[in-house]
């Protein structure tokens, strides 16, 4: 069981596998006022710099699961350097159906919220785990204005317009679904240069060191296309955020 290699390759540097910086995730943890012992669930936890750099700098504890097998041992590596091995524990897995054994204080979804079949069906799923008066994080891209047209979109590298919301629809929809907005941090161009522009220097250093690979055809491919492709749609035309929430 894995993620499409492509992620595997493009994204095997990065230790944020989103739009955020390392200052942004400081803030959105100084946002929420996390206190020494929070317990934190973490579905698509990636390289797990969320949960490791928490633990760390509040004392947090954790679970990720990720579909990844390279990122959560990049996860696993990342706690012993940060010296947090004992706080954090990373399951590689599909977190599709998850639920936690002991219920936790912040349940986060960042980036991935396919794996609830979308926003709403990731709330669903992340409040099974979530004890009463707990935080819901979700991570979710939003259009900071309406694609003209659909081949705006579709640059973006979104199915359609209507995969996503602008931000204040967005936000209207996590009160209709009885949840209060709490907080939000939202990324910027330069968190959005260092997620997609990293992608770039990682795929020529690959394709060096694996020049008879059968799919360094596709690395190719996408190193050739996607800075053109980035700067041209995604840089002005998507947003991405992370919203604490609160069941009403
Ligand atoms: C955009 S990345 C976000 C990772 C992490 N939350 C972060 O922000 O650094 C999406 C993550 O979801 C993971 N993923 C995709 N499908 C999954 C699934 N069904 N179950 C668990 N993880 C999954 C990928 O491996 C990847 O790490």
């Amino acid at each position: 069981m894995d993620i499409p290699r492509i992620f595997n390759i493009s994204e095997s540097a990065h230790r944020l596998h989103n739009p955020f910086t390392p200052e942004k995730l400081a803030t959105l943890g100084a946002a929420l006022r996390l206190k020494s012992g929070t317990r934190v669930l973490d579905l698509g936890s990636g390289s797990g710099e969320m949960l490791c750099t928490w633990a760390r700098d509040y004392g947090i504890t954790g679970v990720g699961i990720d579909m990844s097998q390279l990122f959560t041992e990049q996860a696993k590596l990342r706690a012993e350097e940060l010296g947090v091995a004992d706080r954090v524990k990373f399951i590689h897995g599909d977190a599709a159906g998850y639920v936690a054994d002991e219920k936790v204080d912040v349940a986060a979804c960042i980036g991935a919220t396919w794996i609830g079949g979308g926003v709403a069906g990731a709330i669903e799923l992340l409040a099974k785990s979530l004890r009463p008066k707990g935080i819901i994080l979700i991570g979710e891209p939003y259009w900071p204005r309406m694609p003209p047209t659909e081949e705006v979109a579709k640059g973006c590298l979104a199915g359609s317009i209507s995969d996503f919301l602008m931000l204040p629809e967005l936000i209207g929809s996590f009160g209709s679904l009885g949840y209060d907005v709490v907080e939000m941090v939202l990324a910027d161009q330069e968190g959005w240069d260092r997620y997609e522009a990293a992608k770039w220097l990682t795929m020529r250093r690959w394709l060096e060191e694996n020049p008879g690979d059968d799919f360094a055809e596709e690395v190719r491919a996408k190193l050739t296309s996607e800075p053109k492709r980035y700067a041209m749609y995604t840089r002005e035309d998507l947003g991405w955020g992370v919203f604490a929430l609160m069941a009403r």
